[in-house]
């Protein structure tokens, strides 16, 4: 099989980019089939942007702070400067602003997300600290495309970690955390290899993955 064109991201950050440096990673291994041509940061010094210009990617920032016009013009200033960039597929990594609908209609099918917990469940902000509260014994990361409403749109896939006793929100995110720096680009691949459908209910399927590539539960420790 010849050498396939590898799918063009656009990745938008607000934070630390640790997700992002995940996938800066995967692009980087043999045979990965997508690349990076443009980071975005909504907050001018998001360490997203250093991890960028190291790996010799595009960093852009534009801060949302009184910017003119409001949330569409901001959004769609974001979504030029993404056009521009021949990006086919926006990937949200941290991105810890609330996008408009005109932003999701512009990118329906081509905008995913990553959510620190098992979606439908701890929506929103705080969800570590949302999930202990609840006393869940499980809890994990998801991957979904974006549709208007918040932390709701299609699950691609999701990973499950255990909660354990003497948990508190900065150790179950770390724990998530390792998970969604496995599960992201993995779903970056599939979707540049053309495996992921969604019919009309909203319910994804993968094309010929093992049940173990999308939905993995990590080994409970044994209790001493
Ligand atoms: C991650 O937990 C992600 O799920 C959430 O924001 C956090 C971003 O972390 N949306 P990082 O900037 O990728 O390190």
């Amino acid at each position: 099989m010849g050498k396939v064109t590898p799918l063009k991201l656009a990745v938008l950050v607000s934070g630390g980019g640790s997700n992002l440096q995940a996938i800066i990673d995967a692009c980087k291994t043999p045979d990965y089939p997508a690349e990076i041509v443009l980071v975005f940061s909504n907050q001018l010094d998001a360490g997203g942007l250093e991890r960028a210009r190291r790996a010799g990617i595009r960093a852009e920032a534009i801060s949302h702070k009184g910017f003119e016009g409001g949330r569409e013009a901001y959004d769609s200033t974001v979504s030029n400067l993404i056009e521009e960039s021949a990006a086919d597929l926006v990937v949200l990594a941290g991105y810890l602003r609330l996008v408009s609908e005109s932003f999701v209609t512009r990118w329906e099918g081509r905008l995913i997300n990553i959510h620190p917990s098992l979606l439908p469940s701890f929506k929103g902000l705080h969800v570590h600290q949302a999930a202990l509260d609840a006393g869940v014994k499980y809890s994990g990361c998801t991957v979904h495309y974006v549709v208007p409403e918040v932390d709701s749109g299609p699950i691609i896939a999701q990973a499950v970690v255990p909660v354990l006793p003497g948990d508190d929100a900065g150790t179950l995110a770390q724990r998530i955390l390792k998970q969604e720096h496995r599960i992201y680009p993995q779903v970056i691949r599939w979707i540049a290899e053309g495996r992921v459908s969604v019919d009309e209910a909203g319910i994804v399927t993968v094309a010929d993955a093992n049940a173990p590539d999308f939905a993995q539960i990590n080994p409970v420790p044994e209790p001493n």
